[in-house]
C-alpha cells in the first residue's frame, strides 16, 4: 500500500474556530500530510454534538461523520485544551463517541497510533491535560506515540497562517507527526500483520484460559 491510501484523522479544538488548540491539530495534520498521508479534521462546529447517549440510537450528521472516520481512519492526532485541569468536556463527548464502536472486528482505537497534544494557560494544566489524554486513548485501546505534545498558550501563540511562535513546539509537532506516520507505514507492512495475529492469538488463548 502507498502512503496516500493511509488516513489520519484529526479530532479536537473548541468551540471556537482557530484556537490555539485547533490551530496547533491543524499545524500537526499539515506535518503529516507532507510525510504524504492524507488527513481529515473533526474540529470547532463538527464537534458541538449532542451528548453521547447509549441508550438512543440516533445520532447527528456530524456524530455519524465523526464515528465514520474513526472507523476508517489509520492513525489519530487528538488535541484538547486544558480546562480546569483536565481534557474539555467537548473532546471526551467527542471521544465517548467511539462507544458505538463497541461491536466493530476493530474495536475503539485498537492499533492505531494516537497523538496526543494539549493547549492550557500554564504548565501544570498543560500536563495533566496531556495525561489525561493519553489515559482515555490507552482505555481506548490506542497507542500513545511516544512523544506527546503539551503546549503553554501563555508562552506559545500560532498566527494566522497556523506557523508557531515557538520552534520547540513546532518542531515537536512534526516529530510526533512522523511517530503516527510511521507506526501506520510500519503497522500495514507484512510484519504488522504478523503482530495483529499475535494479539489475536493471545487475546483467543486468554478466552480460553
Ligand atoms: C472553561 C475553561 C477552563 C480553563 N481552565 C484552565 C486551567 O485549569 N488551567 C489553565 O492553565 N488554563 C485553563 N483555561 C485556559 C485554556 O486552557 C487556554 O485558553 C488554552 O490555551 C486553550 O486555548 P484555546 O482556547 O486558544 O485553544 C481554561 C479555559 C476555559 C475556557
Amino acid at each position: 500500500m502507498t502512503k496516500d491510501s493511509f488516513l489520519v484523522l484529526g479530532i479536537g479544538g473548541t468551540t471556537r474556530s482557530n484556537s490555539s488548540t485547533e490551530l496547533a491539530l491543524r499545524a500537526c495534520l499539515a506535518a503529516v500530510r507532507g510525510f504524504g498521508v492524507k488527513t481529515e479534521l473533526c474540529s470547532g462546529a463538527d464537534l458541538e454534538l449532542p451528548l453521547y447517549s447509549p441508550e438512543d440510537p440516533g445520532r447527528s450528521p456530524s456524530a455519524q461523520r465523526l464515528v465514520e472516520l474513526v472507523r476508517r481512519c489509520d492513525g489519530l492526532i487528538i488535541a484538547s485544551p486544558g480546562y480546569h485541569g483536565s481534557i474539555s468536556g467537548l473532546v471526551k463527548n467527542a471521544l465517548d463517541y467511539t462507544e458505538d464502536l463497541r461491536s466493530d472486528a476493530r474495536i475503539y482505537f485498537d492499533g492505531l497510533p494516537v497523538g496526543c497534544i494539549a493547549c492550557a494557560h500554564g504548565w501544570q494544566a498543560a500536563s495533566g491535560t496531556l495525561t489525561a489524554l493519553r489515559s482515555v486513548v490507552h482505555s481506548l485501546r490506542g497507542w500513545p506515540t511516544p512523544l506527546g505534545v503539551a503546549i503553554n498558550t501563555a508562552e506559545t501563540r500560532f498566527d494566522g497562517d497556523g506557523a508557531c511562535t515557538n520552534a520547540a513546539t513546532a518542531e515537536h509537532l512534526k516529530i510526533m507527526a512522523a511517530q503516527v506516520v510511521d507506526f501506520v507505514t510500519t503497522r500495514r507492512s507484512g510484519s504488522s500483520q504478523t503482530m495483529a495475529s499475535s494479539v489475536s492469538a493471545a487475546r483467543t488463548m486468554a478466552g480460553r484460559a
